[in-house]
C-alpha cells in the first residue's frame, strides 16, 4: 500500500460520503443487493464510516480475494478453488473460458461432437498458440491487470481469472454493437452509459479495445463505486478516472442517485448481469430515463432465469424493456462464452 494507494482512498471515501448525502450506508437499495450489503459489505461500509483510508487501501490492495466482492468476481468464493478437486474444476472452467473466447472470435473452430472429433480442436497448437490467436484478433493482451491481488491460471506469463475469457467476451460484442449500430462518428469515439459495473471489468476491456472512446459513466450504488473507482484508478491511472463530485474524466464513476447530472449527449446504455437483480421500480427507471437521455443503442447482456429471490422473480429484460416503451430490438443472441446469458441490442432514443 502506497501513499498514492492512501490519496486514492481518501477521494473514495470523499465521494462515497457525498453521494450518500448523510444517509446511512445501509440504505443504498433495496432487494438481493440489500442482502449482499448485509451479509458482506458491512466491515468495508464501516471503514468508509470512520474515514479510515489506510485500512481501506489495504483492503483494496488484496480485493479479488475479499468476501465483498461477492457477486462482483468469482474471487468471494476463493476457498472454493483450495482443495484439489476444487482447483481442477476451477482450471478447467478457466480454459473453457478461454477456448469459447476462442471460438466466438473465430480463430478456432466451434467444437461438434456429433460429427466432429471427440474433443476440441482449440488444443491442437498447445496454448501458447491459443493465446496468441486469441490476442491477435483481439488486438490486445489478455493478461489480467495486476491490481487487487487477483489470481486465476498463469499462462505464457499471462493471467486468465476465473471470469475474465466472459468479461473480454462482453466487451468485444459491445465493441461490435457499436460498430454495427451507431453512426461512424459516434461508432468511433462513443459516449456510453454502464449501469451496474461490477468491479469494471466491461469498461477495462472496452477500452483496451477501444481507446477512443470519448466517455465511459459507470452508475452504481456508493459502496460499489468505491470497488470499482479503486480498480480503475489502479488500472488506468487516477488522471483516467473521475469520482463523484470531481471534474468529468474519460471514465465517470457515479452513484445511482447522480444519473441525471451525468454530462450527455449519450450512446450507448450498457447492462451486464444486472438489471435482472435490482427492484423492479430501480430497473423500470433507468430504462425510462434513457429513454430519453440516450440516442443510439442498448447492449443488454443478461440471464432470463426469472428466479426466485425472497419471494419475488428476478427480472425479465425484454419485458422491462417492453415496459419502458420506446427500445427496438435489433439482435437477439445466446452468449458465446455463458451458457443462459442473452446478449440483446436495441435501437433507443432517436434512432429507435
Ligand atoms: C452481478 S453484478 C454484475 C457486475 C458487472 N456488470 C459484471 O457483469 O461483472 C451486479 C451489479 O449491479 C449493481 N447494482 C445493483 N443494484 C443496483 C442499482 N439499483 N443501481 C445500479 N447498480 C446496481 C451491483 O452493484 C453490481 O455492480
Amino acid at each position: 500500500v502506497t501513499e498514492a494507494d492512501e490519496a486514492l482512498c481518501e477521494r473514495l471515501i470523499t465521494a462515497y460520503r457525498a453521494a450518500l448525502d448523510g444517509r446511512p450506508s445501509g440504505s443504498q437499495t433495496s432487494g438481493m443487493w440489500s442482502w449482499i450489503y448485509d451479509g458482506w459489505h458491512q466491515p468495508l461500509a464501516q471503514l468508509l464510516d470512520r474515514r479510515d483510508a489506510r485500512a481501506l487501501a489495504r483492503e483494496l490492495a488484496e480485493m479479488f480475494r475479499k468476501p465483498f466482492m461477492l457477486g462482483l468476481a468469482p474471487s468471494a468464493l476463493m476457498s472454493h478453488g483450495q482443495p484439489r478437486l476444487g482447483a481442477r474444476i476451477w482450471r478447467m472452467r478457466a480454459l473453457d473460458g478461454l477456448v469459447s473466447l476462442a471460438e466466438g472470435l473465430g480463430v478456432v473452430p466451434v467444437h461438434e461432437p456429433a460429427t466432429g472429433t471427440r474433443t476440441t480442436r482449440a488444443f491442437d497448437g498447445g496454448l501458447a498458440d491459443l493465446l496468441e490467436r486469441v490476442e491477435g484478433r483481439l488486438g490486445f493482451s489478455v493478461d489480467f491487470p495486476d491490481v487487487g491481488a487477483p489470481y486465476g491460471l498463469l499462462i505464457e506469463g499471462r493471467l486468465i481469472t476465473m471470469d475474465s475469457p466472459e468479461q473480454i467476451h462482453t466487451a468485444v460484442r459491445l465493441d461490435h454493437a457499436l460498430r454495427l449500430h451507431l453512426s461512424p462518428a459516434a461508432g468511433e469515439a462513443p459516449s456510453i452509459v454502464e449501469v451496474g459495473g461490477g468491479y469494471g471489468a466491461t469498461c477495462l476491456w472496452l477500452l483496451r479495445r477501444r481507446a477512443a472512446t470519448k466517455r465511459y459513466a459507470i452508475v452504481d450504488l456508493p459502496i460499489v463505486n468505491v470497488l470499482q473507482g479503486y480498480f480503475l484508478s489502479r488500472v488506468l491511472g487516477d488522471s483516467a478516472v473521475s469520482l463523484f463530485g470531481e471534474d468529468p474524466a474519460q471514465v465517470v464513476v457515479a452513484p445511482h442517485s447522480g444519473l441525471a447530472d451525468l454530462a450527455g449527449p449519450h450512446d450507448v446504455l450498457v447492462n451486464k448481469d444486472s438489471l435482472p437483480e435490482m427492484p423492479a421500480e430501480a430497473a423500470l427507471e433507468y430504462l425510462r430515463w434513457a429513454r430519453s437521455a440516450c440516442n443510439g443503442i442498448f447492449f443488454s447482456c443478461n440471464q432470463e432465469s426469472q428466479a426466485p429471490f425472497q419471494g419475488e422473480e428476478l427480472g425479465f429484460v425484454p419485458r422491462m424493456v417492453e415496459q419502458a416503451g420506446g427500445y427496438s430490438l435489433l439482435r437477439r443472441d445466446q452468449s458465446w462464452v455463458r451458457p443462459g446469458y442473452v446478449e440483446e441490442v436495441y435501437a433507443v432514443g432517436g434512432s429507435g
